[in-house]
């Protein structure tokens, strides 16, 4: 199986890159932020706990997320392999997907990294946000919270991926379109 890494700040177009790589190269989109907001719809215990997190703009515990991830990787069979959207997020995710891939001997195969800067974080959530209803893309405050969680908690795992060799960054400032071709270009080779 391979393991890609769909990395970026909030708004960065994670999402929407996602649809078409999935489609292209025949892997399983999983968010772990819809996967949340699917609980949260529910309104199950994990939804309900996740809920005043996300809307705070802030992190749920390492422990939620790592067990959905796991229990993906169990379930989903018929793809040549996985595109993980949102996750990890924390070192402490980062070095937990690790270990569950040493498990079967596998490993990362690859991070695409897409980055655009603050202020166009701030334009795309607004926009989507009168599309979408998101309600974590409703208020300044959360997106301003969800940008200061991304530097502080996110932004180092560009290192951690670094130092593996195994990051690679696209710009994302540019149409969806010519975002899309330059990830296509980068996925081939792998
Ligand atoms: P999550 O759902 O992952 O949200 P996020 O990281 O904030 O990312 P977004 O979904 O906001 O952005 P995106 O990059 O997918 O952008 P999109 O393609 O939609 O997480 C939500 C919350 O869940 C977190 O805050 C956290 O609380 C929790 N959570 C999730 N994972 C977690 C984890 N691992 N650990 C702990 N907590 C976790 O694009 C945005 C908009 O821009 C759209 O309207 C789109 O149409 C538009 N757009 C996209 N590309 C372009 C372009 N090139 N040009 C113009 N517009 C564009
Ligand atoms: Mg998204």
């Amino acid at each position: 199986m391979k393991y890609f890494i769909l990395f970026g700040p909030p708004g960065a177009g994670k999402g929407t890159q996602a649809a078409a790589m999935v489609e292209k190269y025949n892997l399983r989109h999983i968010s772990t932020g819809e996967l949340l907001r699917k609980e949260i719809a529910a309104g199950s215990e994990l939804g309900l706990k996740a809920k005043s997190l996300i809307d705070a703009g802030a992190l749920v515990p390492d422990e939620i997320v790592e067990g959905m991830i796991e229990s993906e990787f169990k379930t989903v069979k018929g793809v040549e392999g996985f595109l993980l959207d949102g996750f990890p997020r924390t070192t402490e995710q980062a070095a937990a997907l690790d270990r569950m891939l040493a498990k079967t001997s596998e490993e990362v195969t690859a991070v695409v990294s897409i980055m655009i800067p603050d202020g166009m974080i701030r334009e795309r959530i607004k926009h989507r946000a009168s599309i979408e209803g998101r309600a974590d893309d409703a208020s300044d405050e959360t997106i301003s919270n969800r940008i200061a969680t991304y530097h502080e908690k996110t932004e180092p795992l560009t290192g951690y991926y670094r130092n593996t060799g195994k990051y690679n960054e696209i710009d994302g400032t540019g149409t969806i379109e010519e975002v899309r071709s330059k990830i296509f270009g980068l996925m081939d080779r792998f």
